[in-house]
């Protein structure tokens, strides 16, 4: 047998019995949802401050509520407010606080809204403060990126395709890869957040109501652009979350990919960058370890962020209009994947900030490997009028012979070069070198450091 409860002093009056402790344990949000409550009582007092302006309460009820709401914000802020399971979520949590405070008055606070209109307002305002944070944590991340491009503008990398040596490429263009893609992110959780930014406030339980509210007033108190214009939709969708979740996911396997080449990279076999102290740890065995722990761990964290996001849409998939109480459980998800994602973000940019590049091992990486061979095909073609396919295999079998030689293509001499076509002239050396290489990539977008500077410049300005 589990306890009784005595009945519900918001609904009572159809119910002889309080719940089940069961069903309490899984009804009550309030053990997470409370972090809705800045926004429950800014939308609440939105809300008394509207049916004032319409004459739907007194001017003098309205401010004892509005008052009476920002002492209990002030509660709640200092620690002292009583959270109580019994009393569910958020919303009644606060308003019977009110009720406590300032008696009648808070009993007219509910008119003309819902809680289902309450909770799709302060959650669209969670989720839009988190999609500023978000493009805060990218704007930051992405200015450390900036700093590290135009250091190493020039400094000559090996690029990977197979996470094989493919082509010289430099330090400043694969930092400003990162760039875009992290400014591809941002653009993404602006876009959500515009889309998102209409209130369902006044949409009620599901059909609106029969008060002369002022929905515009209310909207625009807010921060809103305007009010919802289905009443069923403004109760019934998460799709807001569901955005910035995907949004988040997209940010999250960006920061994936560029955390595992961080791993590789601090490793000793590529000593590309050395990690600072502040974002390593030690091994508490192996003396001379030191651990890309933050990488690994953001390399990780995009399980969780896409997890929530697969679960939202699990939970949101197959549901009748309007509200249903399984939209309870978008809350967790969206909170937890909110702060992996913000964490991640912070700690990335530390990472970066601090990280110091081995522009010397990167060279001479990208010194090896015949990473210069496509340049060779090229030369063939353009100085000896080649077709292509005749230049690739003419200096496939330079590659083998220097392999043979354990040498690289460079390495080899003149007449070892002509012996492969003996058209080739000591003019081929000059387009072997890996600074040659990467210069003679000056296409737009391409590895060439005066164009990696023009995206440095044009980023530092679009970030003033
Ligand atoms: N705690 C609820 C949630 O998060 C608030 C809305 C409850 N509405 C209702 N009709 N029971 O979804």
């Amino acid at each position: 047998m589990t306890e009784q409860k005595s009945s519900n002093a918001m609904w009572g009056g159809r119910f002889a019995a309080g719940p089940d402790a069961i069903m309490e344990a899984i009804n009550a949000s309030i053990s997470f949802d409370k972090r809705l409550a800045s926004q429950d009582i800014a939308a609440s007092r939105a809300h008394a401050a509207m049916l004032a302006d319409t004459g739907i309460l007194t001017d003098t009820d309205a401010a004892a509520i509005r008052e009476g709401l920002l002492t209990v914000l002030s509660e709640i802020e200092t620690g002292a407010f009583p959270f109580s399971a019994a009393l569910e979520d958020i919303h009644m949590n606060v308003e019977a606080r009110l009720t406590e405070l300032i008696g009648e008055p808070a009993r007219r606070l509910h008119t003309g809204r819902s809680r289902n209109d309450q909770v799709a307002t302060d959650f669209r305002m969670w989720v839009r403060d988190q999609c500023d944070a978000a493009v805060f944590g990218l704007e930051a991340l992405m200015k450390a990126l900036l700093v590290q491009a135009e250091a190493g503008a020039d400094a000559v990398m090996p690029g990977f395709t197979h996470l094989q040596t493919a082509q010289p490429v430099t330090w400043g263009h694969h930092m400003m890869a990162y760039v875009e893609m992290f400014a591809r992110d941002r653009s993404r959780f602006v876009d959500a957040r515009t889309r998102m930014n209409e209130c369902p406030l006044g949409a009620a339980a599901l059909a609106g109501t029969s008060f002369p509210i002022d929905r515009y007033a209310s909207a625009s108190a807010l921060g809103f652009d305007r009010p919802m214009a289905n009443s069923l939709d403004a109760v019934s969708d998460r799709d807001f979350a569901l955005e910035f979740l995907s949004s988040a996911s997209i940010c999250a396997t960006h920061l994936s990919r560029f955390a595992e080449e961080m791993v590789i990279w601090s490793s000793a076999q590529f000593r590309f960058v050395r990690l600072s102290d502040r974002f390593s740890t030690g091994s508490s065995i192996m003396p001379q370890k030191r651990n890309p722990d933050a990488a690994e761990l953001i390399r990780a964290k995009v399980g969780r962020i896409t997890g929530s996001l697969v679960a939202l849409l699990t939970i949101m998939k197959g549901l009748p209009l309007a509200y249903s109480k399984d939209m309870q459980e978008d809350k967790e998800q969206v909170f937890d994947a909110a702060d992996t994602l913000m964490l991640s973000l912070a700690a990335m940019e530390g990472m970066v900030r601090d990280m110091v590049p081995g522009f010397e091992v990167m060279r001479g990486a990208a010194s090896s490997g015949f990473s210069t061979a496509t340049d060779l095909a090229d030369w063939l073609v353009r100085e000896l009028g080649l077709p292509f396919r005749e230049a690739h295999h003419v200096t496939g079998s330079l590659v083998k012979l220097a392999e043979t030689k354990a040498c690289d293509l460079p390495d080899l001499s003149l007449e070892e070069m002509q012996s492969a076509h003996s058209g080739i002239t000591e003019a081929v050396y000059d387009v072997l070198g890996v600074d040659k290489s990467v210069a003679s990539r000056a296409s737009y977008g391409g590895t060439a450091p005066e164009q990696v500077i023009v995206q440095v410049k044009r980023w530092q300005d679009l970030l003033k």
